[in-house]
């Protein structure tokens, strides 16, 4: 028998029997969207992902992607279950900046509006002022200078940079960075573009400025998908996590897809274009997480954080509808 058929009728039958629902990141592994899309649960970017938990009507959430992303989903949903498939898929993002040292930061900059990416822990959430996903962080800190706030921006370098090139606001900004997005080199990809004149080149913005500098498009996930649409080249030069082909080829099955180049091989890239923490997201995992539940898969988050954390996250909510 085949084994991944016998894990996803398992899955299905758990799903039911918890009224459960699956919701998955773009980056996660094509068997797992593609069990996401049949079982009525959802596929998107962390913006999505965290709008739709929070309306649709199951007890239980199992959210695969990284714990960042379980966090907020609980964070909005406080009364459902929300299950991971592993509590240790991290983002380096988050663990690039520690809710202590961050506080401490913020407190010595109390005359500015915290502004922090949803790649974040659930403290340092409660520390600010608004959460953004990249799919809305430039029209968000576009409103906020135009106000005439000083702001902090934290975790991601390359976003920050990239914000303020677009928006020209000037922000105190953390220095962490996503080591999947980190790798693209420059290089490499003008070598590519040369060797391929026709194609249009799609970035994510967490990717170095001298990548994105060499961009046709740039934004999330969701954003990406959307640009792989409408733009009229036939073949895509695309810089973010390999993921992200599964629901690109299924937007356009006619276009031709090539991953951009990485930083190294298999021996010295960390990371080579596919999240380590996406995919720890794996069919036994996801099965494990709704027949125990428990101590190891399940989100919690405490009262006092959630409720500080609940505040720039619904602001972002507000402020997108
Ligand atoms: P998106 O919000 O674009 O889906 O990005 C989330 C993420 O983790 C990118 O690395
Ligand atoms: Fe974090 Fe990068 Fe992985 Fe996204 S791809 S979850 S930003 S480490």
């Amino acid at each position: 028998v085949d084994q991944q058929l016998v894990l996803k009728d398992e899955i299905k039958a758990l799903l039911k029997a918890r009224n459960a629902v699956l919701v998955a990141h773009y980056y996660t592994d094509p068997e797992i969207q593609a069990l996401a899309e049949e079982t009525g649960g959802c596929v998107s970017d962390s913006l999505e992902m965290a709008r739709f938990g929070k309306a649709h009507q199951a007890d239980t959430l199992i959210v695969a992607g990284v714990r960042f992303m379980g966090e907020t989903s609980k964070i909005l949903s406080p009364e459902k279950t929300v299950l991971m498939p592993t509590l240790e898929a991290e983002c380096s993002l988050d663990l690039g900046c520690p809710a202590d040292e961050f506080t401490a930061f913020c407190d010595s900059h109390p005359d500015h509006t915290v502004v922090v990416y949803a790649n974040t822990s659930a403290a340092v959430k409660a520390r600010a002022d608004w959460v953004v996903t990249s799919s809305i962080a430039l029209e968000i800190v576009e409103h906020l200078d135009s106000e005439g706030h000083k702001i902090i921006w934290a975790p991601d370098r390359h976003l920050g940079a990239y914000i303020e090139k677009q928006t020209g606001a000037k922000m105190l900004r953390w220095q962490a960075a996503c080591i999947v997005h980190d790798e693209f080199r420059a290089k490499a990809l003008k070598e590519l573009k040369a060797q391929n004149p026709d194609a249009a080149v799609l970035v994510h913005p967490e990717s170095p400025a001298s990548v994105i500098e060499l961009a046709d498009a740039v934004g999330s996930t969701s954003q990406l998908i959307k640009a792989a649409q409408t733009l009229p080249q036939q073949k895509l030069i695309v810089a973010t996590d390999r993921g992200i082909f599964y629901k690109m080829q299924q937007a356009c099955p006619d276009k031709e897809m090539v991953e951009a180049p990485t930083g190294g091989n298999g021996a010295t890239c960390r990371s080579c274009a596919h999240c380590p923490w996406m995919a720890m997201n794996g069919l036994v995992a996801i099965r494990d997480a709704l027949r125990d539940g428990g101590k190891t898969h399940e989100i919690q988050v405490d009262e006092e954080t959630r409720i500080k954390a609940m505040i720039p996250l619904e602001r972002m909510l507000n402020f997108a509808a």
